[in-house]
């Protein structure tokens, strides 16, 4: 028989890692609620139009995205990102009307992108994402950075850097991408072919190729800041301050253009600076963008947004130590001669329709097996539910921190137990 393994760039999250994922997002929900977004889901199929917008020049959607057709005619794709996909619904279902504005709207989910895999870049991945739409202000930029930096924060990160440019408005890209191309027009025999392409759509992407950035003529490249108009240097004079208002530190960061086309004014990665970082060490990105809504055939609104890589979060948080020791809080392990004493199956469900969480064995094996598998599983009680019990309607139970041993009947069993963990978490709580 065939047997199967999964698909290059793809991956299983198992029991043991599967906890830290479930705390990031629970954290994640609480931070949602603290800012006031709303979650909402989108499909991981759009049209292939959503993504793919005239004269776009960045690799994920010229290179990196999963693209089929249907029927010879629907050109559908997998998602490659969660911004194009929500600000398609928001259009289709007319959001902004419904909602005051800004739209704050979060989402988590699977995006796809055909990469070469290493650690920390899967070609399935998981984003935390947030965008606000409807409002420009510096304001809304700091807060919505804030969410993120406090989120990673409040997880344990300890090692991140927040990284900071502004992209200017249209006037100041428009005169950016004029004196790149002017400068790289020279250069234009030593640029990657890809850049080659690039010089004449958006050459601002020449700034951040992973085969150009690296040579000599890109020292001497024009800075977006001599570029920008005095709007939009008072603009991100602004963001600057309220991020110092807030505590937050940052670095400005000219060389940071980021790798999607709709980006305007504020942009921003958060990197990790953890030694085991490795290569892919920016947990998220975002930024603002002024014209992507309208370019879809919404209203003329502003948005601003991030998405945090789940996946790279929780290996960068691994390296960091911050998930702890597992632990299992097992309440109660039954122990039971024998496997057809459906007593056992009772007394389980008795006391987990009462909170307590409770395992108990399968297998025809020794007490001294079961004894094991229950300080395996670090229980709290061990109650022995055997034929002798059965007839009684009673259960052994013996307290694993103390090793004392009683009898309890079926009917006061749930007051015993409640009594006893009750104390122990009111002397907890007074500590
Ligand atoms: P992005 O920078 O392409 O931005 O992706 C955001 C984050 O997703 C990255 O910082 C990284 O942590 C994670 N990521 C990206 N590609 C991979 C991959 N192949 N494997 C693992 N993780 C990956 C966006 O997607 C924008 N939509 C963010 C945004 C929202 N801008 C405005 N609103």
């Amino acid at each position: 028989m065939a047997s199967y393994q999964t698909i290059k760039g793809t991956y299983d999250i198992l029991p043991d890692r599967y906890a830290e994922f479930a705390y990031v997002e629970t954290l994640w929900q609480q931070f949602l609620s603290l800012y006031g977004y709303k979650m909402m889901r989108t499909p991981h199929l759009e049209h292939l139009g959503v993504y793919q917008k005239e004269n776009d020049t960045s690799d994920m959607v010229t290179k990196e995205m999963f693209t089929f057709t249907i029927n010879g005619h629907d050109y559908l794709c997998l998602r490659p990102e969660g911004t194009a996909g929500i600000i398609r619904a928001v259009i289709e279902h007319k959001l902004y009307n419904l909602y005051d504005l800004p739209l704050k709207i979060a989402y988590q989910g699977e995006m796809f992108r055909y990469e070469r895999p290493q650690k920390g870049r899967q070609r399935q991945f998981t984003q935390l994402g947030v965008e606000n739409i409807g409002a420009k202000s510096p304001l809304i930029d700091a807060e919505v950075i804030a969410l993120g930096y406090f989120f990673l924060k409040t997880l344990g990160l300890k090692e991140i850097k927040v990284c900071l440019n502004s992209l200017g408005d249209q006037k100041s890209r428009l005169a950016y991408k004029a004196a790149l191309q002017a400068y790289f027009t020279s250069y234009k025999d030593e640029l990657c072919p890809d850049c080659q392409r690039r010089l004449a759509k958006n050459p601002l992407r020449i700034l951040d190729c992973k085969v150009d950035r690296s040579k000599e003529f890109m020292h001497a490249a024009p800075q977006m800041s001599a570029y920008l108009t005095e709007e939009a240097k008072a603009y991100f004079a602004k963001v600057q301050s309220c991020l110092k208002r807030i505590a937050i530190p940052y670095e400005l960061d000219e060389r940071l253009v980021r790798g999607l086309d709709y980006y305007t004014d504020t942009v921003f990665e958060v990197i990790s600076t953890h030694d085991n970082a490795g290569a892919q060490s920016t947990i998220f990105g975002g930024g603002r963008y002024d014209s992507l809504i309208a370019e879809m055939g919404g209203p003329e609104l502003s948005g601003i947004g991030f998405a945090i890589g789940e996946e790279r979060l929780v290996l960068l948080g691994e390296a960091e130590g911050i998930f702890g020791a597992k632990e299992t809080n097992l309440d109660v392990y039954l122990i039971n001669l024998d496997v057809e004493n459906d007593y056992a199956l009772e007394v389980a469900t008795l006391l987990r329709n009462n909170g307590f969480m409770t395992e108990m064995n399968f297998y025809q094996r020794s007490l001294k097996a079961q004894f094991k598998s229950a300080e395996r599983q670090q229980a709290r009680f061990i109650a022995i539910v055997g034929e002798d019990e059965r007839n009684k309607r009673t259960v052994t139970l013996k307290d694993q921190r103390n090793a004392k041993q009683e009898s309890i009947a079926y009917d006061d069993l749930i007051n015993y137990l409640d009594e006893i963990l009750g104390e122990e978490e009111n002397a907890a709580d007074t500590h």
